[in-house]
């Protein structure tokens, strides 16, 4: 067999997807956007892989606060969940956690309920019929008010048991909206017990990493600049945290030119634990199975390092221990 068919066999974690940016395949994105009567900039595949070209992440976050218009209610939710159950089945991933990030449609008044009640549905829809296991990480928009965020926070855990939300994170624009504005919104979560991550170091650089550590976080999605700064390597070894690690959305959105250019190396050579993630695939033309082919055809990491990074991934899963032991 190939490498490659030993990797889809293979069980697998998956840990950064976005929900929001995993509900823009263009036929659900298109499906989505006829049932709430809105007009997406593209409409068939062709037109959508135009229109997913991208400058930088500040400019992607703009593209992605137009076409989440898509989503409005539990039933648009819960296919976009599905659908990321659909896509994890056919790559063999057994358990995924997805990020949802309410700031990105809090602000058009879509209600909370409803986003919950799509994520649960959603949820079952992926157990039941795609044999999928589907936990949420609610994520802040970095940029929303620092009251409206502790809001967030505090739906996110009285929603917790019900909706399989496992986690808190951080994401949208990261240049000008440090995590610790934020912090407080961290110490609520922690309080509650409630394991943490954030998007950080992906355009912001080293001192955005610090400042995620900052706030206790124990992961960081992406962490990719970590390299500016050889103390802040140590520490991300010394502390064992996971980098979630998105190398074809980095080039898609030119923080590195090319995958040449890309720091995984570095990061592996400094002992950081690490796992590689698809982040918002359709947008990216990319999925799990796709990453880990593209890194092999750069790097030449070979199969057991490939295999151990698939495999941190379920070490490094926001699931209680007992429960993580068993994802596979
Ligand atoms: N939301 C979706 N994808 C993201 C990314 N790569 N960085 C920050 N926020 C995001
Ligand atoms: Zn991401």
């Amino acid at each position: 067999s190939t490498l490659a068919e030993r990797l889809q066999t293979l069980p697998k974690v998956e840990l950064h997807n976005h929900l929001e940016g995993g509900a823009m395949y263009p036929d659900l994105a298109l499906r989505l956007a006829a049932r709430n009567g809105i007009t997406l900039p593209f409409h068939d595949a062709e037109s959508a892989a135009a229109y997913y070209r991208f400058s930088s992440l500040d400019q992607f976050i703009d593209i992605l606060r137009t076409t989440v218009a898509t989503l409005n209610t539990a039933e648009d939710y819960a296919d976009a969940v599905e659908r990321q159950g659909i896509e994890a089945r056919r790559q063999n991933i057994r358990y995924h956690e997805l990020f949802v990030t309410y700031g990105l449609v809090s602000r058009r008044g879509v209600p909370w309920e409803a986003v919950v009640e799509g994520l649960i549905e959603g949820r079952r829809r992926n157990a039941e019929r795609h044999g999928v296991d589907t936990a949420f990480i609610i994520d802040l928009d970095r940029t929303l008010p620092g009251d409206a965020a502790l809001a967030h926070v505090e739906l996110a855990l009285a929603a917790r048991e019900r909706a399989g939300i496992v986690g808190l994170g951080l994401d949208c624009q990261e240049a000008g909206y440090p995590a610790g504005r934020l912090k407080h919104c961290f110490a609520a979560a922690a309080e509650a017990g409630l394991p943490l991550t954030a998007h950080a170091g992906e355009d912001g650089g080293a001192a955005s990493i610090w400042d995620a550590l900052d706030c206790g976080v124990a992961r960081i999605d992406h962490g990719v600049q970590a390299v500016e700064d050889p103390s802040l390597l140590a520490v991300l070894a010394e502390r064992e945290i996971l980098l979630t690690v998105c190398p074809l959305s980095n080039v898609a959105l030119q923080v590195f030119p090319s995958l040449a250019d890309h720091t995984l190396p570095q990061l592996l050579a400094a002992g950081i634990p690490l796992c590689l993630n698809s982040d918002d695939p359709p947008m990216f033309d990319s999925d799990l199975l796709t990453e880990c082919e593209a890194v092999e055809a750069q790097f030449g990491l070979g199969e057991a390092l490939l295999v151990e990074l698939l495999r941190n991934a379920v070490a490094h899963s926001f699931q209680p221990a007992p429960a993580r032991t068993q994802l596979l």
